[in-house]
């Protein structure tokens, strides 16, 4: 979900929306809106996109207000409804709110029995009355809403509006995101829960820390608390074009190249990998490392593994951040803690980091978010440097976290003397030549664009692979799945024949991958199985493959890892286009969120 705030002489609804407009990626199955002036609250909600609420809002735009509260919403308790839509009324207030309130049902319970009426199926709303039970009672806003934060439980990060204090936004950060900014007009002030409709705005922002709120009105900001810092916002707001491409998923495919760079910047030296936010005392004590994420960061994180056992020769293992979470894990200090996450702020990885760091491991997180919650919580930190992702089907993030990873387990290496000087000579060239690997040709995005005529039906699809490609299946099924609808799975290609070859039928697909550096001969003879009964194979490798009905050549190269950033391009391409004929929307998929920093 996305919050947006703003005080100020400018435009309200306006700047409220153009905000929303920024957050829409976060969410979208409702957004609304909630401004306030002398004569009293106005509010607006719409089901869907946000442009439905632009359409509603269309003649208040004339209207002046002196505040505004706005949210764009990713279900999490009740349907996806006009009335499950934030703001949440009680009588006379509103609440924009990111999270979940877990004991919402007893406090529920305990004021409906005092009298109170609710209309939604949401846990927000028990915000908004619990704040105007109190206020009803002791007639003090300010203790009202500490009293209410005092008794809520779970993640919050809140905005409230109310009658009884009408110049006044109340606030306050608990596990999600939340900003503050002074805007660059006089006596202007923003919210936001991320940086993005900020930037243009304001220069000056906190990042709220937990447990830090307070009251907001033109005449300034009153903190409950002193732990704050200001700091400075960044000017650009390039990102947020496509440059001509038809989405953001697009142009962050196209992109992965120059980020690739960006991120290897600096990083890749003569005779090894270095990275300025760690030194070589990160391995001090340590004899394995455990890595946790979800979605596409967890695929990643399988990559990793791989290299690191074979580079760095170092004990990895890698699990679902909610998985982890509960399963009781046994951790001991001689393990380097790792998470990755694109967002920095996805819940589940974030509650991990926590584990970790309480159980007094070293912690690291690779985050493309400087200044998100997990790299302000972890002992390290290093970024990948990939811009803001906008495309909720993560492709950029994917490769900078990839190539982190890569040089990572070759920094390792240099440090434990694993691997010989050949082979890391070997490593760094490969490295230098990812850039160009991701590099497209426009000859493979014409045939994946072809093919995806072929592959809208059928049965299923399975992504197969070995080694690093068996985890780039898992990331090319996922992102068909994300984005197209269609079923798909990844599988370790030796594993077909224990059990879903039974599948196997001309409408099955199997989009196989096929290195010619790494087992190619051992997945051959998986895909031949394959080919036996009948399923459709599409092969993507620089050989040729006789027994395929379609065939990706991708180019010659002589590492393994050079033929993995090359289909994860074919890959990226081959859904998107598909997702295009489909004629769904690429960059919003039904359902997903980018961030999800719920549970
Ligand atoms: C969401 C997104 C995925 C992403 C996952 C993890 O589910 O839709 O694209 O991979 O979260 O996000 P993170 O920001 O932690 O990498």
């Amino acid at each position: 979900c996305g919050i947006v705030g703003y005080i100020g002489e400018k435009n309200t609804t306006k700047v409220l929306l153009d905000g929303l407009k920024e957050l829409e990626y976060r969410g979208y199955d409702s957004a609304g809106i909630a401004l306030l002036n002398a004569k009293g609250i106005d509010v607006y909600k719409a089901l869907g996109k946000l442009e439905n609420l632009k359409q509603k809002t269309k003649d208040v735009l004339q209207k002046e207000f002196t505040l505004g509260i706005g949210h764009t919403r990713w279900a999490t308790h009740g349907k996806p409804t006009e009335l499950n839509a934030h703001p949440h009324l009680g009588e006379y207030s509103y609440v924009v709110h990111n999270g979940i309130i877990e004991n919402y049902k007893e406090l529920k319970d305990e004021l409906i029995e005092q009298g109170h009426k609710f209309v939604s199926q949401t846990d927000t709303e028990v915000i908004v009355h619990l704040f105007e039970n109190i206020n009803n009672k002791i007639n003090d806003s300010k203790q009202a809403f500490k009293d209410t934060i005092s008794k809520l439980k779970g993640a919050f990060s809140i905005l409230l509006v109310s009658k009884a204090a009408p110049e006044k936004i109340f606030f306050f950060k608990h596990g999600s995101p939340l900003i503050i900014a002074k805007g660059n007009e006089q006596k202007e002030i923003l919210f936001s829960s991320s940086d993005a409709p900020l930037i243009g705005l304001c220069k000056e922002v906190v990042y709220l820390e937990d447990e830090v709120g307070g009251i907001a009105s033109a005449d300034g900001i009153e903190f409950f608390s002193n732990n704050y810092t200001w700091s400075t916002l960044p000017e650009s707001k390039q990102y947020a074009q496509k440059d001509g491409f038809r989405f953001f998923m697009e142009k962050e495919i196209y992109e992965q190249s120059d980020v690739v760079s960006d991120c290897m910047l600096g990083r890749v030296n003569d005779n090894t990998t270095s990275f300025d936010e760690i030194d070589d005392s990160i391995l001090e004590g340590i004899n394995e490392i455990k890595i946790c994420a979800c979605g596409t960061s967890y695929h990643a994180g399988i990559t990793s593994s791989y290299l690191f056992e074979r580079l760095s020769k170092i004990k990895c293992n890698v699990e679902i951040a909610s998985e982890f979470r509960y399963k009781q894990p046994l951790l001991t200090k001689d393990t380097l803690f790792i998470v990755i996450s694109q967002s920095g702020e996805t819940a589940d990885t974030l509650e991990v980091l926590k584990m970790a760091k309480n159980a007094g491991l070293k912690t690291l997180v690779i985050c493309n978010v400087d200044n998100s919650s997990m790299t302000r919580l972890a002992d390290y930190t290093i970024l990948t440097r990939a811009g803001i992702e906008k495309g909720v089907a993560s492709t950029k993030a994917f490769s900078t976290q990839t190539v982190v990873l890569w040089m990572l387990a070759l920094y390792f290496a240099n440090i434990k003397n694993s691997i010989c000087e050949d082979t890391m000579q070997k490593e760094l060239t490969a490295l230098r030549e990812v850039p160009k690997a991701l590099t497209i040709d426009d000859k493979i995005h014409e045939k994946t664009r072809r093919l995806s005529k072929r592959y809208l039906h059928g049965h299923g699809f399975f992504f197969i692979g070995r080694d690093v490609f068996y985890p780039l299946a898992l990331e090319g099924a996922l992102k068909l799945k994300e984005i197209s609808y269609l079923h798909a799975e990844g599988y370790p290609s030796g594993e077909m024949k224990h059990g879903p070859i039974a599948l196997a039928d001309p409408e099955l697909f199997t989009i196989a991958l096929m290195p010619e550096n790494l087992l190619y001969e051992k997945v051959k003879s998986n895909v031949e199985e394959l080919s036996a009964r009948d399923s459709t194979i599409c092969s993507i490798s620089p050989l040729d493959f006789e027994l395929s009905d379609d065939f990706i050549k991708i180019k010659k190269t002589n590492h393994y890892m050079l033929e993995f950033f090359e289909m994860l391009v074919v890959l990226q391409l081959l859904s998107m286009e598909i997702s295009i004929r489909l004629g769904n929307d690429v960059d919003m998929p039904r359902n997903l969120a980018k961030s999800v920093t719920v549970e």
